[in-house]
């Protein structure tokens, strides 16, 4: 990886992998693809900002062409609420950004990271220490494009020799930018309703166990995956990766070690309920251990220190 772009590059994870590619192989050989939101001024001011949309191939090709990337990060995506609500643009984002990306990437020679989620299982899927290989028959149409980018992915590696990777990400928390149309944004909004009002109204219910995890674990991960020697890897893509299994409740539980008087009330949104309901519990990641070596780092108490400490810094400036 040398010269490297991101697209999704305002987006939650996006945002992040940006600035960390760029503090370890230097701002002006990551550029960053964004297309709705406004680049953050640290963004926009350390190195290269395209507004692109990736659903336009030529201007995808001309991005990757002009810069000499050999590597593309694909972060763009619309999230599973968001897709529930608008199920044809998100398949048209999702599916054909990800095709152009691949056929981008086949005609010049790059590598690809496309993450897939723990929205990739449905029902049918053992919900707990879920299998890396298992069924996958999810029924929200965010998971149904990531099920059909995993697969597309691995065709493109195997009929094109495209070097495309991924991981299923569970739900991640950061401090930094927000989500935004996420099932599993509870996990991060409950940090600033804890903050601000020490009381937090959560969507899903108490008991709700699902895969999260910190974002600096999740950019490492993705940083891992893509410097693993390939000879190591037999699944290259789609390798489940988790660092906790957690309800609100136990989520909440942690906050008030920290701010005794926080409570957590609950009001179910029946539509993230039901796609919450159809997640895993928990994933079982042994094979991204054994084939590259993934380990994450933060626990669920170590996230929740760091997570209060560095939001109320980011809080009191605002
Ligand atoms: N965090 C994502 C969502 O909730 C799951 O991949 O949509």
């Amino acid at each position: 990886m040398k010269k490297i772009l991101v697209t999704g590059a305002t987006g939650q994870v996006g945002s992040e992998i940006t600035m960390a590619l760029r503090q370890k192989y230097a701002g002006e050989n990551i550029i960053a693809v964004g297309h709705s939101r406004q680049p953050s001024s640290e963004l926009a001011d350390t190195g290269p900002y395209i507004t692109l949309d990736v659903r336009d191939q030529a201007a995808l090709i001309k991005a990757v062409k002009d810069n000499q990337v050999d590597t593309v990060f694909h972060l763009a995506s619309l999230l599973s609420a968001v897709a529930e609500k608008l199920p044809q643009k998100a398949w048209d984002i999702n599916m054909n950004g990800l095709l152009n990306v691949l056929e981008t990437a086949r005609m010049m020679r790059c590598a690809v990271f496309f993450p897939s989620s723990i929205a990739a299982f449905g029902y049918q899927t053992p919900a707990l220490n879920t299998p890396q290989d298992t069924i996958q028959r999810p029924n929200t149409m965010y998971g149904i494009t990531k099920v059909s980018g995993e697969l597309l992915c691995d065709y493109y590696q195997q009929r094109f020799a495209v070097d495309a990777r991924g991981l299923r990400y569970p739900g991640l928390i950061s401090y930094k930018t927000e989500a935004g149309g996420g099932t599993t944004d509870y996990a991060v909004e409950i940090f600033y309703a804890a903050l601000q009002k020490k009381s937090y109204q959560c969507f899903l219910k108490a008991d709700t166990q699902l895969d999260m995890m910190y974002m600096p674990d999740a950019v490492n991960a993705a940083i891992g995956l893509m410097q693993a020697d390939v000879e190591q890897l037999s699944h290259h893509n789609a390798f489940n990766v988790t660092a906790m299994s957690i309800t609100p409740e136990q989520l909440s539980t942690e906050i008030k070690r920290h701010i005794a008087d926080f409570t957590i009330s609950y009001k179910i949104d029946p539509v993230r309920q039901a796609i919450a309901d159809s997640w895993p519990k928990h994933m079982d990641d042994r094979c991204a251990h054994q084939e590259w070596g993934w380990q994450p780092e933060f626990t669920l108490s170590a996230m929740v220190e760091e997570m209060l400490e560095k939001l109320a810094v980011k809080l009191s400036k605002q």
